[in-house]
């Protein structure tokens, strides 16, 4: 039993059970090997490849086709504005280069303690509750300074909790 079978097992047997073949469930294990390692890494792969039953190059091909899985490494919590036009006419653009003067980085920057990448991304559907962001794939809606400041408190309390082993 590889690491992600260990750490995510309840997970991982209730998203193999809505597949009739556990190949078929290769991008939902992919998301899990991400959200472990923070990027895709080949330990990553090579574990999703045995959970599926599948060839590691197989897995390794679908996930550099998709930009949803980077082989980057990334903060804990993977930031994703939307700065396209609907959401930059409620002030989108505006705030996504708050967010990155907040965290001190560049766009598509991880800031210095791992917790937090941050970069602007396209329509992701939510148009009409910008700003809105995506963290780690979970969206969050209508923010706005005081909301997002208080967000990254939590998320970077909680990243350095699990750090340090408190949680
Ligand atoms: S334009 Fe931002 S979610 Fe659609």
């Amino acid at each position: 039993m590889n690491t992600l079978q260990q750490k995510y097992a309840e997970r991982i047997t209730v998203t193999l059970d809505k597949y009739p073949d556990k190949r078929s469930a290769v991008m939902p294990m992919l998301y899990i090997a991400q959200e472990e390692y923070g990027h895709i890494t080949p330990e990553g792969i090579a574990q999703v490849a045995e959970i599926c039953d599948m060839d590691p190059t197989q897995v390794k091909s679908i996930a550099g086709f998709y930009t949803m899985y980077s082989e980057k490494p990334k903060g804990k919590y993977w930031l994703q504005v939307c700065v396209d036009l609907p959401c930059a006419l409620r002030g989108a653009d505006e705030f996504h280069h708050w967010l990155l003067d907040e965290l001190g980085i560049e766009e598509g920057g991880t800031t210095a303690d791992g917790v937090f990448t941050a970069e602007h991304v396209m329509c992701l559907a939510a148009c009409d509750k910008a700003p809105m962001l995506q963290c780690n794939f979970h969206f969050e809606e209508n923010l706005d300074k005081d909301k997002m400041r208080a967000k990254l408190k939590a998320w970077r309390d909680e990243a350095l909790a699990a750090k340090n082993g408190k949680k």
